[in-house]
Parts: structure tokens; sequence; C-alpha cells
């Protein structure tokens, strides 16, 4: 199988799909092609796939013409969507129930799409990085050169820590935690499934961690310097854990960093952005909203992404992708699209699409 690593187009992007390390360990049966600095700025050269085993191409239009998978890392942009064609295998982040254009293209093509941010039996390795750096930003944020409460991270002759609220304990929410916990920051976590509580309080016993049911947020927001919302939002949801009306109880000052980012979901009020303008006010209050925070930090995210990845992408070039997704039930369960079929439930419910089972297509399809 031609399988071909394409160079991200969203700004400040410098992850990639899968490292020359990785290469090494695909088949040499194999052909692996990958676009012209497309690892970069996750400290790759050319020079470096090329030892690996892997041929250059110049542009974006040779890359997705002489591939059958594409691997990549975010969702297809408009300026990609005239290279994509029906025998095409994508592999990537689409999160496509939030992105309608993206969906149609993806279907009308009829080409096969898996999402990426599905696949993970043990949550995605960039989800950890997502919380600690989201987190650490939040705490930039307080410092009063930058807008922010005015309160340092740690306590301080007498003065109180800077306090953060976390919501959604889960792989994003404990690396928020791991920052702010690590520097001394006193912080309220709330999720509404007592396990996570249970857990993360077990894993961080100390007295600057409290845990608290959600009908403790609104009463406790206006104590906070920083909420930082790492909520897997069910996107079939229309009410909110913050609404807009809320941030009126919100110190002035005080930043909300939303991990999860998803529009007018866990809070009313936002809506993704990016690292080249990354945060905007909504009646004073700022919010930063960066949908592909572990951008930041490409040398070490595109190695756990890789990692995570190479499985399935070693699978679908050696068994081809029916026999793979057969093999694999978290690959499967990233299916999006197969033959102008929509097989992920999430976005059929969000933009009212028909939806079909995966076992339809599994158990029609041979080979
Ligand atoms: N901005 C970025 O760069 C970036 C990067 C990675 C992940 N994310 C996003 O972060 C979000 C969290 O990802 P994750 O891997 O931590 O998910 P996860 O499933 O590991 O954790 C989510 C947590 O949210 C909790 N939760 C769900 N619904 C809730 C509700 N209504 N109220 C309170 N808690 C609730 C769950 O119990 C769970 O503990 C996802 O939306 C993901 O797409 C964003």
């Amino acid at each position: 199988m031609r399988i071909g690593i394409a160079k991200e187009v969203k700004p400040a992007e410098g992850r990639v799909a899968l490292l020359p390390n990785h290469v090494k360990q695909i088949s040499s049966k194999h052909e692996v092609i990958v676009e012209s600095d497309a690892g970069l700025l996750s400290g790759a050269t050319n020079q470096d796939y090329v030892a690996a085993g892997a041929k250059i191409v110049n542009t974006a239009e040779s890359l997705f013409s002489g591939s059958e998978l594409i691997v990549k890392v975010k969702e297809i942009l408009p300026v990609e969507f005239d290279y994509l064609k029906s025998d095409h295998i994508i592999f990537t982040n689409l999160h496509s129930a939030a992105d309608r254009p993206q969906l149609d293209v993806l279907l009308e093509r009829g080409l096969t799409s898996i999402a990426a941010e599905e696949i993970h039996q043990y949550g995605s390795p960039n989800c950890p990085l997502a919380g600690e750096i989201g987190a650490l930003e939040g705490l930039r944020l307080t410092l009063a050169s930058h807008g922010g409460t005015g309160r340092h991270f740690f306590p301080h002759y007498g003065a109180p820590a800077c306090a953060a609220i976390v919501i959604g304990l889960g792989g994003v929410g404990r690396g928020a935690l791991r920052t702010l916990l690590s520097l001394g920051v006193q912080v309220m976590g709330f999720d509404n499934y007592d396990g996570a509580l249970f857990r993360s309080k077990l894993d961080w016993p100390q007295d600057n961690f409290t845990t608290h049911q959600l009908n403790e947020l609104a009463a406790l927001l206006p104590q906070a310097d920083m909420i930082v919302n790492c909520v897997l939002w069910d996107k079939t949801r229309d009410d909110h854990l913050i609404t807009r009306e809320m941030l009126k109880t919100l110190k002035p000052t005080a930043v909300i960093v939303d991990v999860s980012c998803d529009t007018a979901g866990t809070i009313e009020t936002c809506k993704p952005t990016s690292w080249d303008d990354p945060i905007y006010k909504v009646d004073g209050i700022r919010h930063f909203c960066v949908d592909n925070i572990p951008g930041a930090t490409p040398v070490t995210a595109s190695q756990g992404y890789g990692n995570a990845l190479l499985p399935y992408v070693n699978d679908i070039a050696d068994f081809g992708v029916l026999e793979a997704l057969k093999r694999n039930p978290w690959l499967a369960k990233g299916l999006t699209t197969f033959n102008g079929l929509l097989t992920l439930k999430e976005a059929a419910q969000v933009q009212q699409r028909k939806h079909t089972d995966l076992s339809e297509i599994l158990n029609s399809c041979s080979g």
C-alpha cells in the first residue's frame, strides 16, 4: 500500500502523524511518501525520512494523488478538499460532528475516513498534553501583566495561591491537575462521574485539591482565578454547565481556558480559536479556546501520536482496511464514512443525517 504522511496546514500546527522512527517500523513491501517538510517542526527533516526508507514529494497535491492511505493529525481543511478521491483512506482527527462542510465532502467523495480521536483504548496520548499546556497557559493569563487576577500560583507570605476550577477529570483534566497541583495552585475538581472524583483524590490527596459535585459549581465560580474546562461534552446536549448569565458572577479578570472547546457546549460562550488568535472576550471575560493545544509541543506530541497510530497503519497496510477494521474494534469505532455512508453515530445525531451501522458494512463486504 502507498502510505502518505501529509504536512499539516492548520496555523501553528507542527505535529506530524508519523516520525521517521515510526516509518522504519512499516514493512518495506509498502511505500511511504512524505510531503516535503511535514516533520520539520517535529524535529524530523526530509533527510531523516529518506534515511528511514520514505520518499519525499514537494506538494500536497502530489502527496494526496500518490497515496492510498493518508495519515494526518488535524481535520481536513477546505484547502485540502479538492485533493480527496474516492479510493482514499483518510486517518486523522476528524471531529466531524462539529464540521458539516468536511463531512459533506467525505461523504460526497465516497472515501473511507477514520477518526483518530476515537481509536484510543487508553485515551489519546495528546490529551494529557492538552490539559498540561492549557493549564500552564491559564496560569500565564492569571498574571496581572496579561490582564489576569494577579495571583501567583504558589502561596506567598500568607497570600493564598491562585484558585482554579477544573471541570472534567479524564485524560485532559488529569493533565491540567498535574500542572496546577505540582505548582501549588488551589484546585477545585468537578466531574459528573463519582469514580473520576474518587480516583483523582486518591492520586492527589493533598490539601490544595478538593473535589465537588456539579451542583456546587455555580456557588464556587466567583472564587476562581481560572476555569479549565476538560469535559467530554455530549454533542447532542443543548444546555450548558456555565451559561453566559453565569459569567457575571466571575471575577472580572478571571480567565476561562476551554480545552474541550465545543461551540456552545459545556460553556455557552465557547467557540474554538487558534494559536494565531487564541483569546476573545465575552462580557469582559477572556476565553482561551485553542483547538490544537498540543500543536505547541510538536516534537513531544508527534512521538505519542505516531506510537498510537502505527499499529493501525500497519494493519490497514498489511491486511486492507476492511480486514483491519474487523480485527480491531477500536479502529472500527473510529470509522466515520465508507462508500458514501456515515457510520459515526454522534455525527449523524448532531447533524441529523442517516446513520449506517458499522456491522452492515463489515458484514456486507468481504476482503
Ligand atoms: N483543545 C485541544 O487541543 C484538545 C486536545 C485534546 C483533547 N481535547 C478535548 O478535550 C475533551 C476531553 O477529552 P478527554 O480525553 O479528557 O476525555 P475523557 O473521556 O478522558 O474525560 C472527560 C471527562 O469528562 C467527564 N464528563 C462528561 N460529561 C460530563 C458532564 N456533563 N459534566 C461533568 N463532567 C463530565 C467524564 O466523566 C470524564 O471524566 C474532549 O472534548 C477532547 O476532544 C481538546
